[in-house]
């Protein structure tokens, strides 16, 4: 059996990935790492939590004593763990420094003395490059972060390569694209405005609405990092973008026009300070190791849709069971009633 350690495996992406990685690798046994903040989630691994391939613990990255003994174990380690959400770092970036920078720098720390390691996946962002006007980023382009959230990713992203160049640990660093799909935390704009229009709440759209992001659907990002496991250079930068640019906009439409929504919903509210005009990535490194995206941003968005609608056990304990969402929602929409 393979071991493979996934840190944030309760969370979005990681609980998507855990899910991929033990229906497609019959031969791995997953450990999910997660501390459970507020945005990780046993819910989100409710059909795993019992798998004979995979177990969950519950512990700190910045723990050096829990990781070190779960890397040494691990011939594979995907390191989704962080906090991640851009809002949230702007209210208070301690936590961003501690797990994103601290967190990463304990991994690669114990993966340092771990000779069965082969490949540690570091989960980078698009962010990292910064906002771009024109074009798109390459994997060579500076990187230019400008809100707390993507300078603490920027410096885990460097750490990582650092650890590769220095001590020869097996590093990759992927920098994905905004992602969307089942099990995102409804915080973020796309599970946070199928919801409210679920709900018949307003849609807060930040500044004009003209900014742009392109959207990979989870599967697709999954994809991509098990290419890379098996197919990417030690040392080496993959972005993973789905080459789908959509104006926050237009996508608030599309959202209200599948739940059948006016668009009078939709809010217009305060710009996020420093707000990030636009992400794009040239994914022509990774396209030639063989992926490209395989899902169409109308039938994944339409799916997505779908998903929270039929879900909403999973969601409505979170916006409306635990204070936690509420007192974070009031703070941050506070000024735009
Ligand atoms: P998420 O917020 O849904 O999940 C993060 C998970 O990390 C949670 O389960 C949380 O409990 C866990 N965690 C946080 N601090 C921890 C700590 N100190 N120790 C152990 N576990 C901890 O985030 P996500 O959207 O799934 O993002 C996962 C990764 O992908 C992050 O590294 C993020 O920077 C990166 N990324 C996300 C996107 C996106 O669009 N969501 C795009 C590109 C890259
Ligand atoms: P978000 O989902 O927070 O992801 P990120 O900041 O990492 O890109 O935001 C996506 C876009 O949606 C971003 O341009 C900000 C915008 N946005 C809103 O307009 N209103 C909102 O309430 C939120 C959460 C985001």
């Amino acid at each position: 059996m393979v071991n493979v350690l996934v840190t944030g495996g309760a969370g979005f992406i990681g609980s998507n990935f855990v899910r991929y990685a033990i229906d497609t690798h019959t031969d791995w046994l997953v450990t999910t790492l997660d501390k459970l903040t507020y945005a990780g989630r046993r819910e989100n691994l409710h059909d795993l939590l019992e798998h004979p391939r995979h177990r969950f613990v519950q512990g700190d990255i910045t723990d050096a004593v829990v990781t070190t003994k779960l890397v040494h174990e691990a011939e594979i380690i995907v390191h989704f763990a962080a906090e991640t959400h851009v809002d949230r770092s702007l209210q208070n970036a301690g936590e961003f420094i501690q797990t994103d920078v601290h967190g990463t720098f304990v991994l690669l720390d114990a993966a340092r003395e771990a000779p069965q390691l082969r490949r540690f996946v570091q989960i980078s962002t698009d962010e990292v490059y910064g906002s771009i006007s024109d074009g798109t980023s390459k994997e060579t382009d500076e990187l230019r972060p400008r809100n707390p959230y993507s300078a603490s990713k920027a410096g885990a992203d460097r750490l990582a390569y650092s650890y590769w160049a220095t001590y020869g640990v097996p590093t990759i660093i992927t920098r994905a694209s905004n992602n969307y799909g089942a099990f995102q935390y409804p915080e973020k704009i796309i599970p946070l405005f199928i919801t409210n229009a679920l709900e018949n709440e307003p849609l807060p759209l930040y500044g004009d609405g003209e900014n742009v992001r392109d959207w990979l659907h989870v599967l697709d990002h999954c994809r991509g990092i098990d290419l890379l496991i098996e197919k990417g250079c030690d040392g080496e930068v993959y972005n993973i973008g789905g080459s789908n640019e959509v104006k926050n906009v237009d996508l608030t439409r599309q959202v209200l026009n599948l739940l059948e929504r006016p668009e009078s919903l939709i809010t217009h509210v305060a710009d996020r300070p420093g707000h990030d005009r636009r992400y794009s990535l040239d994914t022509s490194k990774l396209r030639a190791l063989g992926w490209s995206p395989q899902m169409d941003f109308q039938v994944g968005l339409k799916e997505t849709v779908a998903w929270y609608k039929e879900n909403e056990w999973w969601w409505h304990s979170i916006k409306h069971d635990s204070t936690e969402f509420q007192a974070y929602y009031d703070k941050q929409y506070a000024k735009n009633p």
